[in-house]
């Protein structure tokens, strides 16, 4: 189908909300912007999005999404330029992810023209929703739900896909302290990993809940055969400074999401001349690193979270405390230059940036 962005229809608020947000109190995930975009797949076909107030939904208790998980998601942002303009950071490479996780969950393509296209519009109606702050941003949430009123376990054939925003501070206010998890496992070759599956969300909820008990913020996931090589944070990827070379697990096995800051972070760093190594890292690597002084800094990335520093990773009974934060030439560099980058600071020579 083809829509551009005067075929959205668009109802608006009567009142925007905003006035209720306290600028110095956005934390991520608790407020939202007054629109949200719904549109309906139904007959093999996606109708026209309609933007309108955001509200709850209702559902039949049959709906399939409520029993057997096919939902899918993804994280964009928006930014401030300095002259107070909305831009959107690298929502084609969501788009195309979100289609990666469609078709392995039985789920239809979302059309360009409704997912970037519709996030625009949205974006546009809700400006005032993106804050200026530093390190503030509008997170976009876009999902698609399998909505068939039937609990007989088969493909759905009714959809609904949503945008959903919400004016955002950072994920992680201080550095975070990782548990290597050798127990449970995310994600095996032939499965979800890669996919942005609401089911790679939930299953995570219970392990997370025992390492947060033991004073941990997030676990870094290893591989399901031995518990050795590692693969992602529970809401990042993650890449380590060892001398000066930078590591991060390679994504062939679809185990591992394809990060759009992921590959935001691997590009800028080649540009600088920097090592990147994509490759199987096993744990025993780093802590070999760590003994021998080499392993500088740790960090996860990630749309909500940004760029994350680790401040210490704890295998076994092996807490790896990493240098002092002012030390990291790397990740300090990076998150500068992504920030200047995304904020309009700075001339975007990779066509990541959306204007509206
Ligand atoms: C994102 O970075 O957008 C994510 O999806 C992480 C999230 C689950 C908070």
């Amino acid at each position: 189908m083809s829509v551009s962005t005067t075929d959205i229809s668009i109802r608006k608020v009567e009142k925007s909300r905003i006035s209720e947000i306290d600028p110095a109190e956005i934390h991520f995930g608790i407020n939202y912007s007054d629109h949200m975009l719904i549109a309906y797949y139904e007959n093999g076909a996606w109708q026209k999005p309609e933007i309108m107030p955001f509200h709850n939904l209702s559902f039949s208790p049959a709906t399939t999404f409520f029993h057997y998980g096919q939902a899918i998601f993804e994280g964009v942002k928006a930014y401030k330029d300095p002259q107070g303009n909305p831009i959107i950071f690298r929502p084609y490479d969501n788009w195309k992810r979100m289609n990666r996780s469609a078709e392995r969950m039985a789920m239809p393509d979302v059309p360009e023209e409704i997912f970037v296209e519709g996030m625009r519009a949205l974006v546009d109606l809700d400006r005032d929703w993106v804050p200026v702050g530093a390190e503030s941003s509008l997170y976009i949430r876009p999902f698609m739900l399998a909505v068939d009123e039937f609990i007989g376990v088969r493909p759905a054939e009714k959809f609904m896909f949503i945008i959903i925003t919400s004016p955002a501070g950072p994920y992680y206010n201080h550095p975070v302290s990782i548990y290597v998890q050798d127990k449970y496992v995310r994600a095996f070759p032939g499965g979800i990993g890669f996919t942005k599956a609401a089911g790679n969300y939930g299953m995570s909820m219970y392990p997370t809940m025992q390492i947060k008990k033991m004073g941990y913020d997030q676990i870094l996931w290893t591989d399901g055969f031995e518990h050795k090589f590692v693969q992602e944070i529970g809401t990042m990827n993650v890449f380590f400074v060892i001398g000066d070379k930078v590591l991060t697990p390679d994504i062939t096995q679809d185990t591992i999401l394809e990060g759009v800051t992921r590959d935001s972070v691997i590009t800028l760093l080649r540009e600088k001349g920097i090592t990147v190594e994509e490759r199987p890292i096993n744990i025993d690597e780093i802590e070999e690193a760590h003994k021998n002084g080499q392993l500088k800094e740790a960090f996860g990335t990630g749309t909500a979270a940004s760029i994350a520093p680790i401040y210490a990773l704890t295998y076994h009974d092996d807490k790896m405390v990493l240098p002092p934060l002012d030390q990291w030439e790397i990740s300090n560099w990076l998150k500068k230059e992504l920030a200047d980058i995304r904020y309009g600071r700075k001339e975007d020579t990779h066509n990541w940036i959306v204007r509206l």
